[in-house]
Parts: structure tokens; C-alpha cells; sequence
């Protein structure tokens, strides 16, 4: 698979970030080079590169990418960590790479930003894998054993596509599949960017899981019909009292959740809990264009000038939670003691 982000030097025509432009996908696999910060954040507002942890990893190598043009780089960290509000990560990030370009001798700073990055990078990997191990234990341990395999439902992409390794959430499903105990995955379409349909069945089908899609508005039925497990999720911030926030329509699953008995399992790293943010109400949610609500594609289907309402993320109150599943261990049931317990100290992105 064609890196979902990577950085480029000189030898190949950079200094450039590039990117696995995912607006193009399934369709297209092609990368888009981010020359400049204003690309870079371009980039992330269109959500060609999207995902919490990955835009963290955007975040830092932006400000390594502004150091090695000789460009502003407060400016550009300004500018990158403000491209979305609500993936606390992308903050993250951009401190990290920031701060160890202000801590270098002037000579070395470009590459202290380009080392700080490339550190990140590699944790974010490591994150994945224990994040996958700690949740298949989680499952186990919470789910009947079937001898068909557990039946999972999730939400948005949480694969490769967001991290520099195999994801959050999507990576405890690749793990459950590798132990045998997957019979099925549930991929909600995700309105209205369509990230489950577009992107998460990509990788589900590069990875050999078995899958089906689903219009969101299907889940109620699935769950009546107790034909799911679990539900499995990640996160773009969670709060000190441990609400999450996430792609729209998260929180509708983990009603129906509560309602059926089903777990609702959050797959995130340690990055993602924020510690200044103190309850879920403090989040600010991302509002997103009209025309994507309007409109799929280059059709428009709703009568021009409609009001519409955007939201890109909602969030889930800590009660609803039966996990969080961090690259540390597992938190649950969910409360502010417990997730400062797991989450407090040294962070990566
Ligand atoms: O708007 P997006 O596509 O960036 O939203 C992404 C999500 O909501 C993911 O579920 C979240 O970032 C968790 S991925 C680890």
C-alpha cells in the first residue's frame, strides 16, 4: 500500500509531506505532495489525510516541514494546529515537533522538528500493536465465545488509514481475525463523508476480513436482531471525565448499545485523552460544510438553500463507555480516576 504519510527530502524532489490522498479512495490509490504548510493544511481540512493519530503525525512533520523551507515556523504551527479543532492529536503533534525544534541549537533545529516527527511516528506504530493485543484480550474476556466468531460492529475508518501503523479500532478487528474468532464486521457507511464505505471496506477487504456494509440508519435492526457483539470504536478527544468524542452518529450506537446489552468498546491511544478538556460539553465540535450534507458526490439532492446541520463528531458520555482500550491497558468502566490512572504521564502525539 502506497504510505499513508510519509515525508520526503531533497533526494526525491521535497522537502515535501506526502500524503495517500484519501478523498481518492477506493477508487484511486495516489498521493498528494504537500510542498508547504498552506497544502499541508489544505490537505487536512479536505480530509486527505484524516484520523486522530495520523493527524498528529501530520501536525509534527508539518512543523519539520516549515523548518526545512526556512519558513515561520510559530506561524505554521499556529496555522496547522487550528486546520480542525476537535482531534486533539493534531495539537499534540504539532507541540512535540514545535518543542523540539525551539529546544535545538539554531543549526540543528530542522532536524531536531524531522527527528521529533520520525520519534512519533515510530511510537504511533508501536501504540497500534498494543492497542490490538490489549483489545483482543478485552473481547475475550468480555465477549461468549461463538464458535462462528464474534460479530462486530464499527464506525468511520480506524484502520491504517489513521496511524503509522495498523490503526485503533480497526486494528483489535485485524486481530480478532488473525486469532480465528471473527465471523463477521459490521461497517456502518458513516454519513455523510462515507469514510466506512469508502475506506474502511477498502482495507477490510485488502485485510481478508469478512465484512458487510451498511446504510447507518441499519444498525437498530442489527442489533434487534442480535446480530451484534460489540461495537467497536475510536476517538478524536476524550475528556478528563472520560466522554468521547468521535465521527457523528457514535453516540446513537452506544444508545442502542446500552439498550441492547451489547459492550461499546473505544480503541484510542493515550494521546487522545485530554486532560485540559474537562468534560464532553468542553469539546469543540467540528461544524462542516453544507454540501456535504446536500449533496453526494456532483450530484445535490436537497433543494439549494436548505438550512443544514454538520456536526462532524459527537460525543458519547463516559456511562455509555464499557472500555477504552489504550496502548497502556484498558480503562473500564469508564470514570475520570480510572482514565487518569491509566493516561497520566508521558505522551506520544
Ligand atoms: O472526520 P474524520 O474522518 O477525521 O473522523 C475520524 C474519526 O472520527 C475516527 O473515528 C477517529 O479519528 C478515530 S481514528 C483513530
Amino acid at each position: 500500500m502506497t504510505a499513508v504519510l510519509r515525508w520526503a527530502d531533497e533526494t526525491e524532489g521535497g522537502p515535501a509531506v506526502v500524503l495517500l490522498d484519501q478523498t481518492r479512495l477506493p477508487a484511486h490509490e495516489e498521493e498528494r505532495w504537500c510542498r508547504d504548510v498552506p497544502a499541508l493544511v489544505g490537505a487536512i481540512r479536505e480530509l486527505a489525510v484524516r484520523g486522530a493519530p495520523v493527524l498528529g503525525l501530520a501536525g509534527a512533520y508539518g512543523v519539520a516541514l516549515a523548518a526545512a523551507r526556512g519558513d515561520g515556523v510559530e506561524a505554521a504551527a499556529g496555522e496547522l494546529a487550528e486546520a480542525r479543532p476537535t482531534a486533539v492529536n493534531l495539537r499534540h503533534g504539532v507541540e512535540r515537533a514545535r518543542a523540539a525544534w525551539r529546544a535545538a541549537r539554531p543549526g540543528d533545529a530542522a532536524a531536531a522538528a524531522l527527528g521529533a516527527a520520525r520519534e512519533l511516528h515510530a511510537e504511533d506504530a508501536r501504540a497500534s500493536a498494543a492497542m490490538a493485543g490489549h483489545g483482543l484480550e478485552l473481547l475475550t474476556g468480555l465477549l461468549p465465545a461463538r464458535a462462528a466468531g464474534w460479530r462486530l460492529l464499527t464506525h468511520c475508518n480506524t484502520g491504517a488509514l489513521v496511524s503509522g501503523g495498523g490503526g485503533t479500532a480497526l486494528a483489535v478487528v485485524r486481530a480478532a481475525h488473525t486469532a480465528g474468532r471473527l465471523e463477521r464486521l459490521w461497517v456502518d457507511e458513516t454519513r455523510p463523508l462515507l469514510q466506512g464505505a469508502r475506506l474502511t471496506t477498502w482495507e477490510a477487504a485488502r485485510w481478508g476480513l469478512p465484512h458487510t456494509l451498511l446504510a447507518d440508519n441499519a444498525a437498530g435492526s442489527l442489533f434487534a436482531a442480535g446480530q451484534v457483539d460489540a461495537v467497536l470504536i475510536g476517538a478524536d478527544r476524550v475528556s478528563a471525565d472520560g466522554s468521547v468524542a468521535n465521527k457523528v452518529g457514535s453516540y446513537p450506537l452506544a444508545v442502542l448499545a446500552r439498550h441492547h446489552g451489547v459492550p461499546f468498546v473505544v480503541v484510542a491511544p493515550v494521546s487522545t485523552v485530554d486532560p485540559d478538556t474537562a468534560r464532553g460539553a468542553d469539546i469543540i465540535i467540528e461544524q462542516r460544510d453544507a454540501e456535504e450534507v446536500t449533496g453526494t458526490g456532483d450530484g445535490r439532492h436537497a433543494p439549494a438553500g436548505v438550512a443544514v446541520h454538520n456536526p462532524a463528531f459527537d460525543v458519547t458520555p463516559p456511562d455509555l463507555v464499557s472500555a477504552l482500550v489504550t496502548e497502556r491497558g484498558t480503562v473500564g468502566p469508564m470514570d475520570a480516576r480510572r482514565l487518569a490512572a491509566v493516561c497520566d504521564g508521558p505522551r506520544a502525539t
